[in-house]
């Protein structure tokens, strides 16, 4: 009788322990770490919207190309980070980083716009920028305060240019403000007639009217916010972003950055 009662006496402390060390996380497997350095076996996702030339776009072969990825591959370089690049539409950038379909954005977004920053935690400012009006050649509107309510103009939908539109067309100022997914489709609009004018980024409509300077122009002066590019990550993740951080501090005082800025913006 002794026996068996020490026996079960037994069994139920060694229940007891097993349960106590499941509790206290004895998996090894927390993936904790793992959480922090992104993804699958540590590879971040960089998260763009590749039709914004000459920060990303994509080359023949369906390459991402630019400054920000040259920019960004040597930040995680120079970090020992590992990164892969995926393309989508701008306005799902910051819902990739909330859903955790991404770990960095790098894609000139302006740090400063609306409330992206109480969603996505932005780094230190990689580079400034204004909006200007991009018209054809033979337009001849005048700048951003000629526009009439008979017009139309195009930007890019979920970006600072395209709240523009859509806040020009809601106050009665342009008969319609034309949100697209591509700037490349806001071009084609522009040439084919369909809208008078298009809001874009300046270094952007620079790099457009480099090739197409016989078809398009700039008029007037920029407008709106002085814009700051950053790269973001997932709210809280202070981790990377100091890592992002002293990358991009460091192409800047070995000379990379500016190489980089002379390659692209020449
Ligand atoms: N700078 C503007 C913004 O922050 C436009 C950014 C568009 N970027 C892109 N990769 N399409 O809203």
């Amino acid at each position: 009788m002794k026996n068996t009662l020490k026996t079960m006496l037994a069994l139920m402390l060694g229940i007891m322990m097993v349960f106590a060390m499941t509790a206290c996380g004895g998996s090894s497997d927390s993936g904790d770490s793992e959480a922090a350095e992104g993804g699958e076996g540590g590879t971040l996702k960089v998260v763009t919207e590749a039709t914004f030339a000459p920060f990303e776009s994509t080359d023949e072969e369906g390459n991402i190309i630019g400054f920000d990825v040259d920019m960004m591959n040597a930040i995680a370089e120079s970090q020992g980070l590992t990164i892969e690049w995926v393309n989508m539409e701008f306005d799902s950038l910051i819902p990739a980083l909330q859903s955790n379909q991404g770990d960095i954005i790098c894609a000139g977004m302006n740090k400063l716009a609306g409330d992206r920053a109480e969603k996505v935690d932005f780094g230190d400012t990689y580079f400034e920028s204004d909006l200007m009006l991009l018209v054809k050649s033979d337009s001849d509107l005048t700048g951003i305060d000629a526009v009439t309510s008979d017009m139309k103009l195009a930007s890019q939908i979920g970006t600072t240019g395209g709240d523009m539109v859509q806040q020009m067309k809601e106050e009665g100022k342009i008969a319609d403000g034309v949100v697209l997914n591509q700037w490349t489709d806001c071009y084609l609009q522009l040439q084919n007639g369909d809208v008078q004018g298009v809001i874009v980024d300046k270094p952007v409509g620079e790099a457009y009217l480099n090739a197409h300077s016989d078809i398009a122009k700039f008029v007037g002066d920029s407008f709106g916010e002085h814009e700051e590019f950053a790269f973001a990550v997932q709210k809280g993740n202070t981790e990377l972003l100091d890592k992002l951080n002293a990358g991009l501090a460091e192409l800047k005082e070995n000379g990379t950055y500016e190489e980089l800025v002379a390659k692209w913006f020449s």
